[in-house]
């Protein structure tokens, strides 16, 4: 089996290097291509990864090429996980929104607007080579924001499936508080990509006895410490948000924290730098620790887990992006949701979910509404012309739950299009 990862010239691949050599049982790949315009970083990323396949004793072959059609040609599987302008563009995302007053995030309110607009017609057109060459291959999709990014593949009728790693942490974190297996471990996992909440813990399987109950009773100080979000919220709440909700529960505390501050891309760009000297030192042959600065934890385990349930046709339930289809009956069909799935060769088939409390329901639905405005603006060519684009972008900031006023969405509106416009095909 090949498997391609485009964007594997991240500073983040050694991280799914190490689980495709720990998993290969899993997942057998006979050879991984890493896709990367960077030459030089696939170059070093790439040794890197031959290695720690040949320290773990994988047979699979791993080779690197900035050509993406002849990269994914054969591949049954594609990951991708890019980021259309870098630290660079993260950091102008994290920064604008601020002097509105309103959080700057990559992947949150109006930065995260920002990417979904430099990222969707990437993608798109990468999801077409793909297909032209391998109408099978399936697409798991890790490229923020994950959520719109996986809309818009799945409406262009692409065989896709959303990831993230934020399930499969809290995941690995109950089993570890409860002491149990991460496999036996199962999330009332609701809502949408950077925006969900776990209403329940489950041991054994989806119907298992909900140990979330306790698990808050005995451990809430230690689960709200890890989502630096106040305890008696967990315990008012009685369920576990993501910590993306501190962006909405604590907006304005999070905006004057973002002020006094470098930006998370500024932190990033420094330990990339770090991670690239240690890459290039042909004595090392395992991921380094200090990867785990970075928020990447576990997605590996999560690709290596997606990959082998879509192509061994397992139908074991995952937590996973993809459309809502009536899941939750408030939203429209072609919503994507996050929840957990049965996942086999035929994808997603999301499990029943129980329906929503009016507290969570409404935050869900608000950004939906703003992620199919955000969709539609990121799916604007050039022939839209700046009038017709410039309107789409101020309607997806003025439906955003976290900007929502007309002074702000015109104001970030300038500033988006200021920041962005090389990306933008209509500007
Ligand atoms: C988590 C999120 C990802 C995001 C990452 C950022 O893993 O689920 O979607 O890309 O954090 O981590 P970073 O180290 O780049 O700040
Ligand atoms: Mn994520």
């Amino acid at each position: 089996m090949k498997l391609a990862v485009v964007g594997g010239g991240s500073t983040y691949t050694p991280e799914l290097i190490d689980g495709f050599a720990r998993l290969r049982d899993a997942l057998p790949l006979e050879e991984l291509v890493l896709i990367d315009p960077a030459a030089d970083r696939l170059e070093l990323i790439g040794g890197l990864a031959q290695r720690i396949f040949a320290k773990q004793g994988h047979p699979g072959k791993v080779s690197w090429t900035s050509d993406l059609d002849a990269g994914v040609d054969g591949a049954s599987a594609v990951l991708l996980q890019l980021r259309v302008g870098g630290q660079a563009a993260r950091n102008q995302d994290e920064t604008w929104p601020l002097d509105c007053g309103c959080v700057g995030q990559e992947t949150t309110g109006a930065g995260g607007l920002a990417k979904a607009l430099r990222t969707v017609p990437v993608v798109l057109d990468i999801a077409e080579r793909v297909r032209r060459r391998n109408p099978d291959a399936w697409i798991v999709d890790f490229t923020n924001p994950v959520g719109i990014v996986t809309r818009a593949l799945l409406t262009a009728g692409h065989r896709a499936v959303g990831l993230c790693n934020v399930a499969i942490g809290f995941q690995r974190k109950f089993a570890k508080l409860l002491d149990v297996a991460p496999e036996q471990v199962y999330l009332d996992h609701v809502g949408l990509n950077h925006l969900t909440w776990e209403r329940g813990v489950r041991i054994g399987g989806p119907e298992g006895e909900n140990v979330l109950p306790r698990l808050i009773a005995e451990h809430g100080e230690a689960i709200a410490a890890d989502l630096h979000m106040p305890r008696t919220l967990v315990d008012r709440l009685g369920v576990v948000p993501s910590y993306y909700l501190r962006y909405f529960y604590e907006h304005d505390a999070v905006v004057r924290e973002l002020k006094s501050k470098p930006s998370r891309a500024a932190e990033v760009a420094a330990i990339e730098k770090e991670l690239l000297g240690l890459y290039g030192d042909p004595a090392l042959d395992e991921k380094p620790e200090l990867l785990s600065k970075r928020g990447g934890a576990f997605y590996s385990e999560a690709a290596v887990s997606l990959t082998s349930s879509l192509l061994g046709d397992t139908g074991d339930v995952q937590v996973v992006n993809t459309f809502n289809k009536g899941t939750l009956p408030f939203l429209p069909d072609d919503a994507v949701v996050e929840v957990p799935a049965a996942v086999g060769a035929g994808g997603a088939t999301p499990l029943p979910v129980a329906p929503l409390e009016p507290l969570y329901a409404g935050l869900t639905s608000h950004v939906t509404a703003y992620e199919h405005l955000a969709l539609q603006a990121a799916l604007l060519g050039a022939d839209a012309g700046e009038k017709a684009g410039r309107r789409a972008v101020f309607e997806a900031l003025l439906a955003h739950p976290l900007i929502g006023q007309i002074e702000y969405a015109d104001q970030l509106t300038d500033a988006l299009i200021a920041h962005n416009r090389e990306h933008l095909a209509w500007a």
